[in-house]
């Protein structure tokens, strides 16, 4: 701020210099630059040095009052890009409807609300995480079925994951808040849901789910539990807008964000090393205006499959 667009010129001619000295000196497979899209000095050096535009997070910032797009772009070695193809020409692989759905409608509670929940959807409800999930999901972990939404069986032991609870659950202004997903029928847990790296000056953060019980995904679960996720994310906490981050080979996720309203924003490519190559995550964002305009609307049996 106390130089202006000096600084901005600065960082811009940096940039230039550094990006292709990492990449095609030092070989470097990719070099990767995120910033606010109201830099519009440093963007232009990135296109004149051949850094390509990657994704496109909507409304991510606030400046003085001002939302402000979130841009991300790549540089990509030459070397690389003739032994893996080009990233940027890869279709992003689809399942699914690809349409919205409508919200589901806030559900009317009979009697009191499930211990200790915080939202109660139709089926599911949220609440806070607790030691004893740690055991259920640590044992459900190692009995994993699928391996295409991820590298592999994640294996945490549930000594691990308490010992985070602490740091997740004391903090005044926490980082991260992630709520149990349970089947109201029976007080089961299924998975979880929540928010990532929030960020309390700019109002944006990453949601995540996870269920950890193969046959409770792709029946709309995850979708009813998000959406009071999201209910809290914008009514509660006040965030202007949410982002995720979703692996190519991730469709059904993909898919479920498509169907909860997220748009896509997006790649972030050769992000992780997987099976002898560089893969990507396609990016979603969702404002709370487009969430609040969605309609509200009993899903029928064939909207939550
Ligand atoms: C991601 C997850 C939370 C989504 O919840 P869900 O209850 O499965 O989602 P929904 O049933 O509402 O929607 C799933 C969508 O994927 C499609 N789908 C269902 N099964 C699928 C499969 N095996 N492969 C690809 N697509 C599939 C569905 O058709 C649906 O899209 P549509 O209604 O537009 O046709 C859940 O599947 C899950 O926990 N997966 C494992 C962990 C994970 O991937 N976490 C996310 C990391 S980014």
């Amino acid at each position: 701020e106390r130089f202006g667009d000096r600084a901005l010129r600065w960082k811009a001619e940096a940039l230039s210099l550094i990006v292709p000295w990492l990449v095609d000196e030092r070989g470097r497979p990719s070099v990767k630059i995120e910033l606010p899209a109201d830099e519009t000095t440093v963007v232009e050096a990135l296109l004149t040095i051949g850094m390509q535009q990657s994704a496109r997070i909507r409304q991510m910032l606030d400046h003085d009052g001002k939302r402000v797009d979130w841009l991300s772009f790549h540089y990509l070695n030459k070397a690389w890009l003739q032994a893996l193809g080009d990233p940027f020409a890869i279709d992003i692989p689809r399942t699914g409807i690809g349409q919205p759905r409508p919200v589901p409608p806030k559900a009317t509670l009979d009697g009191d609300p499930p211990k200790n929940a915080v939202l109660v959807g139709k089926r599911v409800y949220l609440r806070p995480q607790e030691p004893e999930d740690f055991q259920i999901v640590a044992s459900l972990a190692r009995r994993e079925t699928e391996t295409f939404f991820d590298i592999g069986r994640y294996l945490p032991s549930s000594m691990a994951f308490t010992s985070r609870l602490d740091n997740q659950q004391k903090p005044t202004w926490p980082a991260v808040v992630w709520f149990a997903v349970c089947l109201r029928e029976t007080d089961e847990i299924l998975g979880v849901v929540g928010l990532l790296n929030i960020d309390y000056q700019h109002r944006f953060a990453e949601t995540g789910s996870f269920f950890h019980r193969p046959e409770f995904r792709g029946d709309g679960y995850g979708s009813e539990a998000k959406h009071l996720l999201l209910e809290w994310t914008f009514e509660v906490l006040g965030l202007h807008m949410v982002q995720s981050w979703v692996s190519f080979s991730n469709t059904r996720s993909a898919a479920a964000l498509r169907k909860q309203g997220y748009s896509e924003a997006g790649r972030m490519v050769w992000a992780y090393s997987h099976n002898g190559t560089l893969d990507s995550f396609v990016l979603f964002d969702l404002l709370a205006t487009e969430w609040r305009a969605m309609p509200r609307e009993e899903w029928s049996a064939s909207a939550m499959t």
